[in-house]
């Protein structure tokens, strides 16, 4: 048995770590199998001086556990031991460390500092101070913040991997400060400059284009704190004696782009100024900072018909592109961003809206790698001005995102739901960056809290989210109105809204969740107030009959079962989905009280979600078992919340499959019932169905947009219609995560990867086996290690391979094979025979004409052996017709064709299968 990994507070060795109660995780693994924890100890020590000794704790616990020492002191290196001892008699030791950062904002003894811009100047200012370092230094840290965001540089070198620091908060209530390293840079004599862009705090943003949202002067604060080999400290931190410049970049906003002239020579932009902000506002960066994650060339240089030079980098991603150049002096360049092409192949910014996403360059005729700083784009090509020659070698990609572990693997003997799960995680980076945001290339970028809402679990599948939705969560509270409504964007740019189903149950839903997915109860302790304040407010607007129905709602957006035109809320009743929420949320609320202690408060919401039930079911449940609003959403939150008599669930299941089958077997759901439907048919003896679904390749299916190119998840299920136009609503995101929830399904189900405990100290492995997959092979990396599982079923064999983490065990179920296995940590291997055949084929009698005509062989073949039939202006009414629909109507003659061009179409899928 062995220590691999000690975290502290889920870092491993963190610099400017403010939390006064840090908790210690640790991930065992061992070569025996059934390995449990059965004792650890944990010692902390500053400078030799023990300041914490757990003692052995007889316990199996080993996420989570909270420093229970003297209190911490600010700026201070703490050495962490762990010893753990598990049943087989073994012992392991590990060592981390932690160091703290002021741990208070009060402790920052420099001073805010600004200065008076003029109105019409746009430059980034650049605050700059030269000091010496006369003696050995043996650590050197700055702690720093802005109002905008900075970038620092210590001798003409960039500080630290951070890009706009310090994140998107709500300034006016809480703000962020980051803490570096400065050893490497560090001369005797030195110059420390912090540039500050108007980022989120001054730029112009919002539906409206807006600037000066939190306020209209940026301002930096920095304390350097040089340690000396002797012994003694000294302190440089920001005054009135630092200098202010105007430098090469000449504005600099998130939508609109950067504008750098590397000719400029600074300028002198006036003293600086001593400013206010409150210090007691002031917290150390809380989630992992934004970075360049991945960098890659662009795979193809196009020159489009309309005559634009373009690059593709083959993939929709959030970030920016630097690139090397050596031109004219004074020469300027111009980059432009979209997602896509359009059509006829000419570059589409459309889909960015207002944000125009040009970073404009004025050359100084050397050679230069250019790139902005306080900007970032979602882009997959770029159109590029004023440059002859264009090596595409010479442009980088540069992914930007929070810098978050990866956790999930997802594989599968599909290729386009391989290219489906790409889809989700690039989803996930591109609007990962420092908040969850709905999209990262239009004029808006905000976090909406009902698409994080969504796509909460399936993030925390595949990549580490706690930290970031920590941060995020303590944002959405500080956000909630007096009457503790929940904003339906946070940070709230948008203004007083106070409320609305799914978006506002973020505040219940995703602390659950992470509770979940992590074992840390401390989430439902910190966010219980606004967890609580939330539920209490939707019970403050209920009408004499104790539900939830007046204000506004979002219903199930973007649904496909009610005219957009009217207001994209979609046909299941608003009110049925508020008050669905309302339940969940209750049903939440309660059993986080309970956990957390809180007996009076768990036996209350117990007692109103009983009311709410008998009052939800006899609004909207009829007798006999009909749902008011029958929709596909209305029937899927009823059975997922568990809001039906159990009498009435087979009922309500069957009006779900009728409403697919007249759907010919097509999902209709928008944002909210999108995660759980197939969840809902799997769990209920339809896995099969859900599969169908699933699968689908025709519009509305999520196979749709892969098989129309996407890279990434679209906002609307066809952002791009089959004749290859554009939805032109002026909501059209191709990079929106909402609709990648689904891949909490093919975790859970496909690959049957469940906690059965929170954090996964117990664990369900249970694979569907899938008719159109032969193959799947999944993982998930636990707060406790790897759960991985993986399943083949080929030629008659079942094969599974099963792993499960130390310390944890878990309960497997094998396809096909009747009884539980209990077992504990280890890999294990299964093979035994079956009838199970799970081979589909593309084309069916099920395949509607129009998914058919969707393959151009199909259409060659028609015009072969049919000639004119196409033309013929009625065959469009049968085009949403299954070929089993339409040759029920024709002449049997005419099935033979139909028979035939299946065939061919299937021969020729085998063939590139094989290729
Ligand atoms: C966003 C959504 C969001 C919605 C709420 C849109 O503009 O892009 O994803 O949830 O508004 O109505």
């Amino acid at each position: 048995m062995r220590i691999d990994k000690v975290y502290v507070e889920n870092q491993m060795n963190p610099i400017g770590m403010d939390t006064r109660r840090p908790t210690f995780d640790w991930r065992l693994s061992a070569d025996e199998k059934q390995t449990v924890q059965v004792a650890y100890q944990i010692t902390v020590e500053d400078n030799d001086q023990e300041v914490w000794d757990s003692g052995r704790v007889e316990s199996a616990d080993s996420v989570a556990i909270a420093y229970a020492g003297v209190a911490l002191e600010p700026s201070t290196r703490y050495r962490v031991g762990v010893t753990v001892w598990d049943n087989h008699g073994n012992q392991a030791v590990s060592n981390a460390w932690f160091e703290t950062g002021l741990l208070s904002g009060e402790n920052f003894q420099a001073r805010w500092i600004t200065f008076d811009q003029q109105d019409d100047e746009t430059a980034c200012p650049v605050f700059r101070k030269k000091f010496d370092a006369p003696k050995k230094v043996t650590s050197a840290r700055v702690y720093a913040s802005a109002l905008g965001v900075y970038e620092i540089k210590l001798n003409g070198q960039k500080v630290g991997d951070h890009y706009f620091a310090p994140g998107w908060t709500n300034y006016h209530k809480r703000l962020q400060y980051q803490t570096y390293g400065l050893e490497d840079l560090l001369y005797e004599e030195n110059s420390i400059e912090l540039t500050v862009g108007n980022g989120w705090y001054k730029g112009i943003f919002g539906f409206t284009m807006q600037p000066n949202i939190y306020g209209n002067q940026v301002a930096a604060l920095a304390e350097i704190h040089l340690n000396y080999e002797d012994g003694t400290k000294e302190i440089i931190e920001t005054d009135e004696t630092w200098q202010v410049e105007y430098g090469s970049i000449r504005s600099s906003e998130i939508y609109l782009g950067e504008v750098q002239d590397t000719t400029f020579q600074r300028t002198f932009a006036g003293t600086a100024r001593i400013t206010e902000y409150p210090r007691e506002n002031m917290v150390a960066q809380e989630s992992e900072p934004v970075r360049i994650t991945k960098r890659f060339p662009a795979v193809s240089y196009i020159e489009t018909p309309k005559g634009e030079k373009v690059l593709d980098f083959g993939q929709n991603l959030s970030g920016f592109v630097s690139f090397k150049v050596k031109g004219e002096k004074g020469q300027q360049i111009t980059i432009k961003h979209a997602e896509t092409l359009d059509k006829d192949g000419n570059f589409y910014p459309d889909t960015l809206r207002q944000a125009t996403s040009h970073d404009v360059y004025v050359l100084n005729g050397e050679l230069q790698t250019l790139c902005p700083h306080f900007t970032f784009h979602g882009f997959r090509y770029i159109a590029i001005e004023g440059l002859d020659n264009i090596v595409k070698e010479d442009f980088v990609a540069c992914v930007m995102h929070t810098d978050m572990q990866q956790t999930g693997t997802f594989a599968c003997s599909h290729a386009g739901i391989n290219q489906l799960q790409s889809n989700i995680e690039w989803g996930q980076r591109g609007n990962f960056l420092d908040i969850p945001t709905d999209c990262p290339q239009r004029d808006e970028r905000l976090g909406w809290t009902g698409d994080a809402q969504i796509f909460s679990n399936t993030a925390m599948f595949n990549f580490q989210s706690q930290r970031f939705f920590q941060k995020w969560l303590r944002d959405l509270a500080s956000e909630q109105t007096v009457e503790h409504g929940v904003p339906h964007v946070v940070p709230n740019i948008l203004g007083n809204q106070d409320g609305a189903a799914a978006w506002s149950d973020a505040a219940t839903i995703i602390p659950w969740n992470l509770y979940l997915n992590y074992g840390d109860k401390t989430v439902l302790e910190q966010q219980y107030a606004s967890m609580k304040g939330w539920v209490d407010y939707i019970t403050s607007k209920v009408s004499a009959n104790g539900l939830w129905q007046t204000g506004f709602q979002y219903g199930d957006w973007l649904a496909l079962d009610k005219e957009e035109s009217s207001d994209r809320t979609g046909a299941t009743d608003r009110y049925f989905v508020a008050n669905a929420y309302y339940l969940h949320s209750l049903d939440i609320l309660r059993q986080a009280a309970a956990i957390i202690g809180e007996e009076a408060d768990a036996e209350h919401y117990d007692s109103l979600h009983h009311e709410v039930l008998a009052q939800f079911q006899s609004e909207y449940i009829t007798g006999t078992g009909r749902l008011v609003s029958e929709t596909q959403t209305a029937c899927v939150l009823a059975l997922h919340f568990n809001l039906i008599q159990e009498e009435h669930r087979a009922r309500i299941l069957k009006t779900l499959i009728v409403n697919l089958a007249e759907h010919k077997n097509h999902l209709s759901t928008g944002f909210v019932g999108t995660p759980y439907l197939c969840h809902v048919l799997s769990e209920n003896g339809e896995h099969e169905l859900a599969t169908k679904v699933f699968l689908q390749e025709d519009y509305p299916s999520w196979l749709y947009a892969v098989n129309k190119g996407a890279t990434t998840i679209w906002e609307r299920w066809n952002s791009i219609l089959p004749d290859g136009s554009f939805d032109e609503s002026g909501m059209n995101s191709l990079n929106h995560y909402a609709y990648g929830s689904i891949g909490d399904w093919m975790y859970r189900k496909l690959a049957g990867i469940n906690p059965l405990a929170p954090g996964y100290k117990k664990i369900k492995i249970a694979p569907m086996l899938t008719k159109g997959l032969t193959w799947l092979d999944a993982s998930y990396n636990t707060a406790y290690g790897k759960v991985r599982s993986a399943w083949k079923c080929e030629s008659g064999m079942i094969s599974i391979d099963i792993e499960i983490p130390a310390n944890t065990t878990a309960v497997v179920i094998l396809p096909e094979k009747a009884d539980q296995l209990e077992l504990g940590s280890g890999k294990y291997h299964y093979e035994y025979a079956t009838e199970t055949d799970l081979r589909i084929a593309k084309y069916s009698l099920e395949s509607t004409l129009e998914f058919i005509l969707s393959d151009a062989y199909a259409v060659e073949l028609f015009d072969q052996l049919a000639p004119g039939m196409l033309e013929n202006p009625l065959i469009s009414f049968a085009h949403k017709m299954t070929i089993t629909e339409l040759i029920a109507v024709m002449p049997p003659e005419g099935a033979e064709l139909y028979y035939f061009v299946i065939n061919k179409l299937n021969e020729k899928e085998k063939l590139r299968e094989s290729d």
